[in-house]
């Protein structure tokens, strides 16, 4: 039906009816005095969101800009790092890193499985003359519901070494309890089309004290990604370029938001839409592909047997208007995932489970009473 459909993907996530109209208006000025306000304003909201005395620079562009604006801003060619590679996110670290000349040594996991803390402190420990310069990995594993250890992984990097760690938050930041300042994370990158609950199209960088250390020396060659120009301009709260002007409009409602709902609250929320999902999966007879205990507050992937995970994604649109995320690469057909991201209620979390017993019910697949997920996924969201 039009303009139903219910984005249950892990970005972009839903967004409140507030945000979308206050993007509705012409652009401002970016240099001018309203628009310096906004900056400010955002500014202050970002560095609450990240549990930070840093400053957050705010850059027009996605998610991967980020990313890559962490590495390019702290590193240099030819420097050695370690990369968790568990997931197409991983990967793309990898990727990244390897494109602009550093020498990574990748720490694989399974898809499925979380990242060993053990296998960090390893390398980190008989890295005697200190040459690994960071530790770069995905806290919330997107492309398959894992959450890895970013505080355990940081622990082994503090307690061993004295790289840097730089984190791709962007399906865990506004969704689960990231202290950069408390464990010392150097680098986050986020993107607005996830927890921020805004459209896609701007990105964020928050850089530790060590982190703006390491930038001195950083060679590696950048322009629009140069975070220096970032941080001149945002301590006038400016921009160095003509930013998403209507982006930040959105941001500045959406962050008004969750300050509204605390933080706290935030992450309650997120915890308890995944634990009910979660439920409600397993109750219908379905296997979770991640292991509950590793769960991402983000998203949960889930692995049909004897049932093509592609044609259940296909029936929940055309039949509910929900849309599900695909399995990437090696995972497609096999998994489908239901993102619990942003701005996501109880109504959300019982129609996508019910939605989705109905489905496979009329397919013939449901290995379980229908009704028993719901019951169990109702009876999560109403525990005290
Ligand atoms: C964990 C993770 N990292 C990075 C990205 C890349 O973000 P973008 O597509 O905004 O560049 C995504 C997007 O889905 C993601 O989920």
């Amino acid at each position: 039906m039009q303009d139903k459909l219910n984005l249950m993907i892990p970005g972009p996530t839903p967004v409140p009816e507030n945000v979308l109209s206050s993007m509705s208006r012409h652009p401002i000025g970016h240099r001018s005095k309203d628009f310096q306000k906004i900056v400010q304003e955002t500014t202050s909201q970002l560095k609450w969101l990240h549990q930070t005395t840093a400053d957050v620079l705010t850059i027009t562009g996605s998610g991967t800009a980020a990313m890559e604006a962490g590495i390019i801003n702290t590193l240099s060619k030819g420097d050695k790092v370690i990369c968790g590679d568990n997931g197409k996110f991983g990967e793309r670290w990898v990727k990244v890193a390897r494109a602009y000349g550093l020498e990574v040594i990748v720490v694989k996991a399974e898809w499925g499985q979380p990242l060993d803390p053990n296998k960090f402190k390893t390398i980190l420990e008989d890295d005697i003359n200190k040459t690994i310069k960071a530790v770069i990995i995905t806290h919330s594993e997107t492309s398959t519901g894992v959450i890895n250890d970013l505080k355990a992984i940081n622990n082994e990097v503090k307690k061993h070494s004295e790289a840097i760690i730089i984190a791709d938050c962007v399906t865990s930041l506004g969704a689960s309890n990231i202290q950069m300042d408390e464990w010392g994370i150097d680098v986050i990158a986020s993107g607005s089309q996830k927890g921020y609950m805004i459209p896609p199209g701007l990105s964020f960088v928050a850089m530790s004290e060590k982190a703006w250390e390491a930038n001195q020396q950083s060679n590696l060659p950048k322009f629009y990604l140069d975070l220096k120009q970032y941080l001149k301009t945002v301590n006038q709260n400016s921009n160095p370029f003509t930013p998403a002007i209507n982006l930040y409009f959105a941001l500045e409602a959406s962050l008004t938001m969750m300050q509204k709902e605390g933080l706290n609250n935030i992450f309650a929320r997120h915890a308890r839409h995944q634990k009910a999902t979660q439920e409600g999966v397993k109750a219908m007879g379905l296997k979770l592909f991640a292991e509950q205990s590793f769960g991402s507050p983000a998203i949960t992937a889930v692995e049909p047997e004897n049932v093509d995970a592609e044609n259940i994604r296909k029936a929940m649109k055309s039949d509910f208007d929900i849309l599900l995320a695909g399995g990437q690469d090696h995972l497609k057909g096999k998994i489908f995932r239901i993102g619990h991201l942003g701005f996501v209620n109880d109504r959300d979390i019982i129609s996508v489970i019910s939605a989705l017993e109905s489905t496979l019910d009329k397919m013939g697949k449901l290995n379980a009473p229908i009704g028993q997920g719901l019951a169990k996924t109702i009876s999560v969201l109403n525990e005290e």
